[in-house]
């Protein structure tokens, strides 16, 4: 799950690249590097182990003559450990190559054997390196770099994005896509690669998307797109509607603190145009919307916190349309011969529409004959092409590993599709859709609200600096927002933190609660239809008396926790399916400022990377 970029344009390679780099870091981050093809036709290389800084304080040391065509890569190490060497780019014909990666090359053993029983010799331990001699071999054999590419795509197994330069033909870059990332960014007399268009959208927002199995050779002037046989094919061209200032800090200590502040344009923007006058719009459905009315189960797959929304999802959906929905986790889901058909809904939820579990589950499902609707927040992403239709959330770019906006954004989708099914179904009335949609609509503004809890979540994370064990409680809608509390603490913090759904707790989790152990509970409305909230008061007071320090999320006005808690964080009053949406903000606030509060990095997390494009 490495970041890739490529240019060619006018002679501003080092500045095109370290730019998409630093916008595209949080796809891996424990090394980086980058080749030029200057001037004089000579190609220059720089990598280092460490994050991008690292790359340019060595390029400050040692600048390289900048040149008109260029690649970058920052790293998520998958073979070989985060050194120098195993940096990309990779070189070969004798420093005139050089190629970079992302995904894994499954059968990159045999290949490599291949290779050195032909007397290459390699200089470093990764999969990638098998590629760039690969394809100096048959460069050397045709003497062209898009025809060597197509030849050796083609003994590759596993998924990869493969980006490649040589000097003998400058002013080319070449790039070819399996199961793994790649987008063409269109400009006015350059050309661009990235992994998403975070990576060119300073330059242009003009972008195309190249389809599974196909090349790409972009010149200054110049775009063509093959198949891996070598047949022409049409790319489609897109605007791209974020700008690069979305994609930057702007004034804010992380992308994490930016991205939980944008929560409630994050809700809002996902409902532009698509809760109107009182009524459900989605045009996005329109390829399913024949189909869409035999469906007669849904199954939600997703990985991490997107799968968090999925649970969410499931309770609204159900609700309304009385479908029955599971949520399964994508790398679960296609391992264990689900029971599909063409009645079967598959929903799948990714903020970056590349994740590798989820993105197998959907051609799994498809391939089953179920039809696949995606929730995505990446345009041009793999997923979303790989599907039926797709609702776009509109949370724009997410930046920080931890997702945050993307999951209210996620949330308010599944919302939006549950009420249309209910439309279409019949099974709410026009006004029952129409005070939800009203509800809907006012989650941004009481987000807001939330949000100017901030300073006091602060303090009391800072108070719990040196805790070690954290447990989230919740029951229904709660149920997965305590999962998500506890995730972001693990991820970011990393304090042991588990969430649990508070029914429960006699069941054995209670047995963990010893005097001190810290605990949220996220309380369900006392206006809630299913009188959960006398239940988890109950279990308050139970954890409670066994010593536990009870931090409670609950509504505004709900006098009932006062005397149990030890401190309550309010939330406003919203109808209660849409709580979530609120209680997870203090959650998200919380995870962000106890990991500042340890002097951890909030943006990157040790161990991981935002989208993870391999199993
Ligand atoms: C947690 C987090 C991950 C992602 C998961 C799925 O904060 O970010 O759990 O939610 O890796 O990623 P997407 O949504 O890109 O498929």
């Amino acid at each position: 799950m490495c970041g890739i970029v490529g240019y060619v344009g006018s002679d501003k390679s080092v500045e095109v690249l370290l730019g998409g780099l630093k916008r595209l870091e949080y796809r891996g981050y424990d090394s980086a590097g980058i080749a030029v093809i200057g001037p004089d036709g000579a190609l220059e290389m720089r990598k280092k182990a460490g994050k991008l800084q690292m790359l340019v304080d060595d390029l400050e040391a040692r600048p390289l003559v900048d040149g008109s065509t260029g690649i970058g890569h920052t790293r998520w190490a998958t073979h070989g450990g985060p050194t120098d060497e195993n940096a990309h780019p990779h070189l070969s014909d004798g420093g005139k190559l050089a190629l970079i990666h992302n995904g894994i090359i499954e059968n990159f053993s045999e290949l490599k054997a291949e290779l050195v029983a032909e007397g290459v010799e390699f200089s470093s331990e990764t999969d990638s390196e098998v590629a760039a001699h690969l394809v100096a071999r048959e460069y050397r054999a045709v003497g062209d770099l898009t025809e060597a590419l197509r030849l050796v795509v083609n003994r590759l197994e596993g998924a990869f994005t493969l980006l490649v330069v040589h000097a003998d033909q400058p002013g080319v870059v070449v790039g070819a896509r399996r199961n793994s990332p790649l987008v063409i960014g269109l400009g006015d007399g350059e050309n661009f690669l990235g992994s998403d268009v975070a990576a060119f959208v300073a330059f242009t927002q003009r972008a195309m998307a190249i389809g599974q199995d196909e090349i790409v050779t972009i010149t200054a002037d110049a775009v063509t797109v093959i198949d891996f046989h070598g047949t022409p094919v049409e790319a489609t061209e897109f605007e791209v509607t974020w700008d690069a200032s979305a994609a930057e800090k702007g004034g804010w200590s992380s992308f994490m603190a930016k991205e939980i502040s944008e929560e409630p344009d994050a809700v809002m923007n996902t409902l532009l145009g698509r809760a109107v006058d009182g009524a459900v719009h989605l045009d996005d459905l329109e390829p399913i919307r024949e189909r869409l009315l035999t469906v007669d189960r849904i199954i939600i797959i997703a990985c991490g916190t997107a799968a968090y929304a999925g649970i969410l999802g499931k309770y609204a959906i159900e609700q309304w349309s009385r479908l029955p929905v599971e949520v399964e986790l994508a790398h679960e889901f296609r391992y264990r011969d689900p029971v599909l058909n063409e009645r079967t809904l598959v929903v799948s939820i990714s903020q970056s529409g590349e994740t590798m579990d989820t993105l197998m589950a959907v051609k799994y499902a498809r391939g089953e004959g179920a039809q696949v609707l995606s929730i995505c927040n990446t345009q041009g992403a793999t997923i979303p092409r790989e599907s039926d239709a797709v609702i776009y959330t509109h949370a724009g770019p997410e930046v920080a590993v931890a997702s945050t906006k993307a999951f209210v954004a996620q949330g308010t989708a599944l919302f939006l599709l549950g009420l249309h099914l209910a439309t279409i179904r019949g099974t709410l009335t026009a006004a029952e859709i129409a005070e939800q949609v009203d509800d809907l609509k006012a989650i941004p503004d009481k987000i807001r609200r939330v949000l100017e809890t901030g300073d006091r979540i602060k303090t009391l994370a800072g108070w719990m600096a040196d805790t070690r064990s954290v447990l989230f409680l919740g029951r229904h809608v709660g149920y997965p927002i305590a999962l998500e509390g506890a995730l972001k603490l693990k991820e970011l913090a990393y304090i042991h933190a588990e969430g649990f759904a508070a029914g429960e707790l006699k069941h054995g989790p209670i047995a963990l609660i010893e005097p001190g152990q810290i605990v949220f509970v996220i309380v369900p409305s006392p206006r809630d239809p299913r009188s959960l909230h006398p239940k988890v008061v109950s279990n308050i007071q139970e954890i409670r008396a066994r010593g536990a320090r009870v931090i409670a999320i609950a509504e505004e006005g709900d006098a009932a926790v006062l005397p149990y808690a030890d401190e309550v964080l309010h939330i406003p009053l919203a109808a209660p399916l849409f709580e979530p949406l609120l209680a997870v903000v203090p959650l998200h606030i919380f995870g962000m400022e106890l990991a500042a509060a340890k002097g951890l990095d909030v943006d990157q997390p040790r161990n991981l990377a935002k989208s993870v494009t391999v199993e």
